[in-house]
């Protein structure tokens, strides 16, 4: 059986424990990949390299696959984020993460099903920041034409692929007239050519209030950078948190899987981490080599991990984030079993 080599970041905090959790699961599941291991964030600081060493990019570069745990960048100054970072040298700027009800983690809606695309390159987290005059410092919100036309163009084509039916972009452009201005001009000329795919525009104030009171008003939510790291974690509070969320970061020609949580330092080496949204990232990553390299294992290996995830928690095989009682590793043997 021919493998697919995906670069491994185990990360910090929780990283580790759910990227061996997650390395098991897909082993039993006899999923074609091999790891090429690489470090990033404090792991590769305490080895004696960069936050993002070159050789982790370059190896990305070369597999143009790669399976991400969460990195941890140190609070203040000196440090540029990794995750910013990785996205900006990679030019992976579509960030996809479906936000799905599952049928063993009971919450208040029982219906959701959204994707939230995120612009990942530009907009407040261009990284410029300066310190003004004694009293004032200044962020630089950045947004750029061919940025804004690329995510929107490829917003557009992902929901036709996908079969959705509705594009909604939440923004500020009452407020950010240029930036936010550009963005709804860019993501407007992209649904010409799709004037089959239904478009709105909410004020995300608002669109944020609609979201929690009825997430089924919501198909696709196309969201600048910022809007997008907030209102990803706002919908996982939807369907049960952090713990149940993927994500994929998308560039022309590479992708990396990752879990929208960060590295949760707080419960960080206990064994109480949720492996389920790097499971899940994982899960898309098959369904991503079934789709762009034709490989037909994959797609079975994909479907045989989340047959098996759902069935572990329709039986109340959890970890403490959903109310269980299991470890990281006790769920995944639980998953492994249901394979
Ligand atoms: P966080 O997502 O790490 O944690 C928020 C809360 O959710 C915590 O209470 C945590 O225990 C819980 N949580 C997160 N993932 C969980 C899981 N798999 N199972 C059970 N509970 C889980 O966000 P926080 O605390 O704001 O950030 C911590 C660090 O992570 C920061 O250094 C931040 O920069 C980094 N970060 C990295 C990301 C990445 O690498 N993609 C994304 C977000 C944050």
């Amino acid at each position: 059986m021919s493998s697919h080599e995906v670069v491994l970041i185990p990360g910090d905090g929780i990283g580790p424990e759910v990227s061996r959790a997650v390395q098991r699961i897909l082993e039993a599941a006899q999923a074609p990949v091999s790891w090429n291991e690489q470090q990033a964030g404090i792991a590769a600081l305490d080895s004696g390299d960069e936050l993002l060493p070159e050789s982790t990019v370059e190896a990305i570069k070369r597999t143009k696959l790669a399976l991400k745990g969460p990195c941890t960048t140190p609070v203040g100054e000196g440090f540029a984020s990794v995750n910013v970072q990785m996205r900006k040298q990679l030019n992976l700027y579509a960030a996809v993460r479906p936000i799905r009800s599952l049928a063993g983690v009971p919450t208040r809606f029982d219906d959701v099903n959204l994707i939230i695309i995120r612009e990942n390159t530009e907009g407040l987290y261009s990284g410029v920041e300066n310190q003004v005059t004694d009293d004032a410092v200044m962020s630089m919100k950045v947004a750029t034409h061919s940025g804004c036309r690329r995510i929107s163009e490829w917003a557009f084509r992902f929901a036709a692929q996908q079969d959705r039916q509705k594009i909604t972009v939440f923004h500020k452009a009452n407020i950010m007239k240029l930036t936010d201005g550009l963005f709804l001009r860019c993501a407007r000329a992209a649904h010409e050519s799709h004037q089959d795919i239904n478009y709105q525009e909410v004020i995300i104030d608002a669109g944020c209030m609609k979201l929690v009171q009825d997430p089924t008003a919501f198909d696709v939510l196309l969201l600048e950078n910022l809007y997008g790291d907030v209102v990803s974690d706002l919908a996982a509070g939807l369907v049960g948190g952090l713990g149940v969320v993927p994500g994929a970061n998308f560039g022309e020609d590479m992708a990396v899987f990752e879990a929208v949580h960060g590295s949760a330092p707080d419960i960080a080496g206990k064994g109480l981490a949720n492996p389920l949204a790097l499971l899940m990232s994982a899960k898309m990553m098959l369904r991503h080599i079934a789709n762009t390299r034709d490989d037909e294992a994959a797609g079975t290996a994909a479907d045989r991990i989340q047959a098996a995830y759902d069935k572990a928690l329709i039986e109340d095989q959890k970890t403490g984030d959903l109310g269980g009682g299991l470890s990281t590793e006790a769920f995944a043997d639980a998953v492994i079993e249901r394979l």
